[in-house]
């Protein structure tokens, strides 16, 4: 049993007393029911909402965001939005930080938790987890560029990891594109080598779960156990 003004503080990233403001205004339910007592103890099954809005009880979450283009990968902007500044508040809670990071111009999915073991997992570089793109090119690319990508093309002197590339479109000005890293400007970088400039990038797909498509530029939702899981599949 968790004392009530101790998990509304927590999940909504509020201190006690004002957690404890709440409930006793009656900003606070327990299975439907009102709750004012501030020593109200919960059990783990309880649902509980604040302002209308249940409130999220794990004790991590993980989130997708459609991350539209301006907004930073970072939990502190100094002067720029970021992807956590967009959260709804029923959504916001201590901790969250976005595991991996999309350039600012860069748009589509992604992941916000505040399970740094997870991360950490996810973004390690042993662990290979497979990052689907959407590129738009302003220059059609050919066979070389194909097979430079396919084969583990050399950036920097450094040698990279096997990526997919695939058209989608006939004049070969889109591609998608499946990297199992995630250097700086990783995408931009490999097409600028062949002379190819990325005009718009999404990333569409992390490990085996896709962005959801109802989600629109800017909208979040939590990731289930499945959907976890198939992000680290292979
Ligand atoms: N590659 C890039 O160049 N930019 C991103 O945001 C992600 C991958």
């Amino acid at each position: 049993m968790t004392r009530l003004d101790k998990i509304t503080a927590k999940q909504l990233n509020i201190s006690r007393t004002q957690a404890k403001a709440m409930i006793k205004n009656g900003e606070v339910c327990v299975n439907g029911a009102v709750i004012k007592s501030v020593d109200f103890k919960c059990s783990d099954d309880d649902k509980i909402s604040a302002g209308g809005k249940e409130i999220e009880r794990r004790d991590f979450v993980y989130i997708m965001m459609n991350k539209p283009k301006g907004v930073i990968s970072a939990s502190e902007g100094k002067g720029d939005k970021t992807v956590i500044d967009l959260l709804p508040d029923e959504m916001k809670r201590k901790g969250l930080f976005p595991a991996g990071r999309l350039d600012k111009d860069t748009t589509g999915f992604v992941l916000i938790t505040d399970d740094g073991a997870f991360a950490h997992d996810i973004l390690s570089p042993s662990h290979h987890i497979d990052k689907t793109y959407t590129a738009k090119l302003d220059t059609p690319f050919d066979d070389d560029v194909i097979n430079d990508f396919k084969s583990g093309m050399t950036l920097g002197g450094e040698k990279l990891l096997e990526a997919e590339i695939t058209p989608l479109n006939n004049e070969c000005t889109i591609a998608e594109v499946v990297l199992r890293q995630g250097l700086y400007h990783q995408v931009k970088r490999m097409f600028k080598k062949h002379g190819i400039t990325v005009v718009e990038l999404k990333r569409t797909k992390m490990g085996n779960l896709p962005l959801d498509k109802t989600l629109k530029s800017g909208e979040s939702r939590y990731i289930d156990e499945n959907e976890l899981k198939s992000i680290v599949a292979k």
